[in-house]
């Protein structure tokens, strides 16, 4: 590890899966500590998990690095929440191309509202290139198999809420 500082991780976890969790652990060997800060916006939520649900995943699969990774939930600029508990940077994972745009537009508006704050991107691992949390829920939703796209309480969670 090269230092102490803490790195925020947002997003919005619904549901974590093994692509988050790859680029968790690669954070760690960079950064003393990893907040998995999960958004929410109660006017606009459409999420297959409640809150405590995702908190309650995120908690189980990063179990034993107790200390080292926290889950929380934030409402509300990302910059401030990434304020409050001291991080000075933020990850985001890049999967294809396609998400450069977007990513590159939040990572410059972050900065104009807190320059201070240092966005690092991470290319996702080969096996979790193809992998969103939207594309699992679909498949699963429609009887596919997403076993090694997402930890195994998520799958069990997943298969629940569709009743599979
Ligand atoms: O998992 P997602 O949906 O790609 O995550 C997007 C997220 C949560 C990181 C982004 O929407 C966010 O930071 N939301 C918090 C509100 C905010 O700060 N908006 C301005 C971003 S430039």
């Amino acid at each position: 590890m090269a230092n102490n500082e803490t790195a925020i991780y947002p997003g919005s976890f619904d549901p974590i899966t093994n692509g988050h969790v790859d680029l968790v652990k690669r954070t760690l060997r960079v950064f003393g500590k990893v907040i998995v800060a999960i958004a929410t916006n109660p006017d606009k939520d459409r999420s297959l998990f409640t809150l405590q649900e995702r908190l309650e995943m995120v908690n189980e699969v990063f179990a034993e690095f107790q200390g080292r990774v926290m889950a929380d939930s934030f409402q509300g600029l990302l910059v401030d929440h990434a304020e409050r508990r001291g991080a000075t940077v933020v990850i985001r994972g890049l999967r294809a191309i396609s998400d450069f745009e977007y990513e590159f537009q939040m990572a410059m508006m972050n900065h104009r509202l807190k320059p201070q704050l240092e966005t690092f991107f991470m290319m996702t691992g080969e096996s979790e290139f193809y992998t969103s949390s939207r594309l699992v829920k679909e498949v699963v939703s429609l009887g596919g198999d997403v076993s090694g796209l997402v930890p195994d309480n998520v799958l069990v969670k997943l298969r629940n809420k569709f009743k599979l």
